[in-house]
């Protein structure tokens, strides 16, 4: 059990994390750190009241605190609009941003085109970090993922073991689920690996893909396994389009959580997280999904996979469309 995690952002998917964390008794204290709702200047007075004296952030905590005495539970849960509430944190999860949402014709925007507002807010989130809790482990689930990691890694340079995103474990956990149930096995017997940057480019590994530990060509065919991966390079898109609010949030928050506990109880569990490359699958400098061993320390080990010279070219392609990702940010940066 760790003594505090701080969560940026008190959205969909830093409520159901708090949630989590309470329940799953994963530190003595949680603060959550949220501006939501903001004053608008341009509102009348009486309205601006009101918004100051709200706040998203000490609301949840209060509704999951008041549940506590319910679920047995001790954790103490402390919000706020600023970023006080995450100081002394040992493990951070940086969910603050805008999602992607549906548009009133049913389309949304690539996660790509958050780039620009996201950034600002992460300029502040690097900032809250610097001052609030300087040595924590930080976890980053906001998009676009690849680019918003590269940026808190510009702002803070921590050690590269305490900086990684979260995006494989949720990418892979869509690929395992979309193959238990068109092989009509338990989720339980699937394993695979999403490799590469959290968008269209990235790259479901069938040569990991293992049912019970037999390849999965054995259960499902060729087209089936192609129809799977198309599927899941866009599954978030999918979540996007029928929810209509917003994007993905149980899913995506359990997968933090599957890295938050791999820290926390020193597992050195291989996940596949968005670490930082210095040579290896021939990247330099840049975080892109590759698996690595998480112990206590964050990021203990990047595993090379064996690729198949298919497999090779997309994580490529992949890496080449985070890196143009990562050339706006260091654009953007200069302007803010
Ligand atoms: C998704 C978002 C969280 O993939 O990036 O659903």
């Amino acid at each position: 059990m760790l003594n505090k995690i701080g969560l940026i952002g008190g959205g969909y998917i830093g409520g159901v994390l708090a949630q989590e964390i309470a329940m799953r008794r994963l530190s003595r204290e949680v603060g959550l750190a949220d501006p939501a709702p903001f004053v608008n200047p341009n509102d009348p007075p009486e309205r601006q009241d009101v918004a100051k004296k709200q706040s998203v952030a000490i609301g949840k905590a209060l509704d999951i605190a008041e549940g506590l005495p319910t679920i047995r539970s001790d954790v103490r849960l402390v919000g706020s609009k600023d970023y006080s509430a995450i100081a002394g944190s040992e493990l951070i999860i940086n969910t603050a941003g805008v999602p992607r949402k549906a548009r009133p014709d049913g389309t949304f925007p690539s996660r790509e085109e958050l780039l620009a507002t996201n950034l600002r807010v992460t300029n502040a989130v690097a900032e809250g970090i610097r001052q609030n809790c300087p040595d924590a482990i930080i976890i980053s689930i906001a998009n676009p993922l690849d680019a918003i990691v590269y940026t808190l890694n510009k702002r803070l340079s921590p050690p590269k073991n305490k900086l990684m995103g979260m995006a494989g474990q949720l990418d892979s956990g869509r690929y395992c689920y979309f193959v238990a149930d068109a092989a009509n096995v338990s989720v339980e017997n699937v394993n695979a690996l999403v490799l590469g940057g959290h968008g269209d480019t990235m790259v479901p590994v069938r040569s990991s893909c293992m049912v019970a530990g037999i390849p999965v060509s054995k259960f499902l065919d060729d087209d089936t396994l192609k129809a799977i991966e198309t599927r899941t390079r866009k599954a978030g898109g999918e979540v996007v389009g029928l929810l209509g609010f917003g994007s993905a949030f149980v899913s995506p928050a359990w997968a933090a959580l599957e890295m938050a506990e791999a820290i926390i109880l020193d597992k050195r569990k291989i996940l596949p997280v968005c670490a930082m490359l210095e040579g290896e699958y021939g990247v330099e400098g840049m975080f892109v999904g590759v698996p690595a061993i998480i112990g206590k320390n964050g990021v203990e080990q990047v595993i090379e996979l064996d690729l198949t010279d298919e497999e090779k070219e997309a994580f490529k392609h992949s890496a080449g469309a985070v890196r143009k990702t990562c050339d706006e940010v260091d654009e953007m940066l200069t302007k803010l």
